[in-house]
């Protein structure tokens, strides 16, 4: 049975979680991605399930297995985590946004195959911002709501971290710096500094995702019980 050792924190609310690297179409055999491997947002969404959420996992492809008792929606594009993710915000109590974004797309999609030009020695790709959902999310983001958005910075951790939170009217950030080789994107550890909007920060050990994944369900059920 689920969640006889977990604190059922999350009974009768609804969380959102979303993961993976968005794939940003060139043609229909190529496309823009990152490394993200999606095992936080599945040890989130796993985490949330097991506290007794209902939850739905909004996910990028990925080679995981879907989490157990989990309502899973498969995207590709930036554009089409914003339309999963804005069509189910409003029902939802909790948006824990794990998903690695893509910040720019192909102006264009070719319909076909890009072809090798002749005696074209290069190929400029021009690139257009994607939109950022979360900004979009923080623009019909109710009272009662809690966003959490997850922030991969090379250098000046918490000073963009705060600058993040508070541009996304987040609720909680956790922050991870990805210039670290042992922790973050592709492995099972990590290590997240919390970032509240006060001011206050707290940084996790390095640990597995599993773990920090219940630590961060922990505090997003505090948010919602203080709300
Ligand atoms: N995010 C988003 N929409 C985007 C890009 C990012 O909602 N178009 C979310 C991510 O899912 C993450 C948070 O915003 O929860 C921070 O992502 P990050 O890439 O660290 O920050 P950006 O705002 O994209 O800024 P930059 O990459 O320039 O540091
Ligand atoms: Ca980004």
């Amino acid at each position: 049975q689920l969640g006889v050792f977990t604190p059922q924190t999350l009974v009768g609310r609804r969380i959102l979680v979303t993961a993976g690297g968005t794939r940003e179409r060139l043609d229909p055999v190529r496309f823009l991605t990152n490394d993200s491997s999606g095992k936080m947002g599945y040890a989130v969404a796993t985490a949330a399930r097991e506290a007794g959420a209902e939850v739905t996992l909004i996910t990028a492809p990925t080679k995981l297995a879907a989490p157990a008792s989990v309502t899973v929606v498969p995207i590709q594009s930036t554009t089409d985590l914003s339309q999963a993710v804005l069509a189910r915000f409003p029902q939802a109590d909790a948006l824990v946004m794990a998903a690695a974004v893509a910040d720019f797309q192909p102006e264009v999609t070719a319909d076909q195959k890009i072809k090798k030009t002749t005696g074209n020695d290069e190929f400029i790709l021009k690139l257009k911002k994607t939109p950022d959902i979360l900004k979009q999310v923080a623009a019909i983001k109710q009272p009662h709501q809690v966003t959490v958005g997850f922030a991969a910075e090379t250098q000046n951790l918490l000073a963009n971290g705060q600058k993040k939170l508070a541009s996304k009217s987040l609720d909680l950030l956790a922050a991870n710096d990805v210039s670290r080789s042992d922790i973050g994107f592709n492995g099972d550890d990590n290590q997240v500094t919390f970032i509240l909007p006060d001011g206050v920060t707290d940084q996790t050990p390095k640990t597995s995702k599993t773990v920090i994944a219940r630590a961060l369900v922990d505090r997003v059920a505090q948010l919602l019980a203080d709300k």
